[in-house]
């Protein structure tokens, strides 16, 4: 049975650890090729494990590994509320 690291985007540590033996080093990196962190909970339940796993497997820290760039919004909006848009429950 797998072990998902990112639930949101059905990515497994065995698809992680694959590309860190491919040579990814940089979490950034990481992180855009497996989507790990991308889904609807913004990396709140993965993207630690992302770096603990890329840590074990490089034999880095977790603060050698790095910190990975959150981008707002980090809860879920929807598009029209960024448009504008008045939702009936919000009137
Ligand atoms: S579990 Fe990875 S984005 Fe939600």
């Amino acid at each position: 049975m797998p072990r998902f690291v990112c639930r949101c985007m059905d990515v497994t540590e065995e698809e992680v650890i694959e590309l860190i033996r491919d040579g990814v080093r940089d979490i950034q990196l990481l992180k855009r090729l497996t989507r790990v962190g991308t889904g609807p909970c913004q990396g709140k339940a993965c993207l630690e494990i992302l770096v603990k796993i890329l840590a074990r497997e490089t034999g880095l820290t977790p603060d050698e590994v790095g910190l990975i760039t959150l981008r707002q919004p980090v809860d879920p909006v929807r598009i029209g509320t960024l448009a504008g848009e008045v939702h009936e429950e919000e009137c």
